[in-house]
């Protein structure tokens, strides 16, 4: 039997002040979208921003359902919107904020499995990587330099 070691990186900011000049102003407009969320049902909010290749901003906010699975989460809204809209720009950089109605997430919330599937599809579609920042209501913010960081061993079109 042989072993294999897959590590991932990520770069830690204490405070939003601390992020890049740019990346202070996408996170600035996750929080800001982040209050449109439609989620009478987990009352957990999220919003993301996403920076085009274009100069575009792209936002996104969560939409739930009371058939839950029929609901989406921010980060698809907003990658597929970007899709839709611009089909032949890159997204650049993503900026995610978290937060719940019940209690302050303090700690950086990341996008969940399916989210980050379908991340993983617009990076290789456009064959450049996504730096994607993600945080709570407060607190650290997470920044990975890819989406593949947050997906190992992903499954994408080259097994079809
Ligand atoms: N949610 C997101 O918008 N993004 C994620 O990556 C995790 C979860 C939403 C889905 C649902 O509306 C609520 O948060 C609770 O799961």
């Amino acid at each position: 039997m042989n072993k294999i070691t897959i590590t991932a990186e990520f770069n830690v900011f204490e405070t939003i002040e601390e992020l890049p000049y740019d990346i202070q102003n996408l996170m600035h407009e996750a929080v800001t979208i982040r209050k449109t969320a439609y989620a009478p049902y987990s009352n957990f909010k999220v919003g993301v921003a996403l920076k085009l290749d274009n100069g575009e901003i792209i936002l996104g906010s969560n939409q739930e359902n009371a058939a839950y699975p029929s609901g989406l989460c921010a980060e698809r809204v907003a990658v597929f919107y970007a899709g839709a809209k611009y089909p032949e720009a890159k997204i650049l950089k993503m900026a995610i904020s978290a937060a719940s109605d019940s209690n302050t997430t303090g700690a950086p919330i990341p996008p969940c499995g399916a989210c980050r599937q379908s991340i993983a599809e617009y990076e290789i579609k456009q064959n450049t990587p996504i730096e994607i920042y993600f945080m709570g209501e407060i607190g650290a913010i997470y920044k990975s330099d890819s989406l593949k960081n947050l997906l190992p061993l992903l499954f994408d079109k080259k097994f079809l």
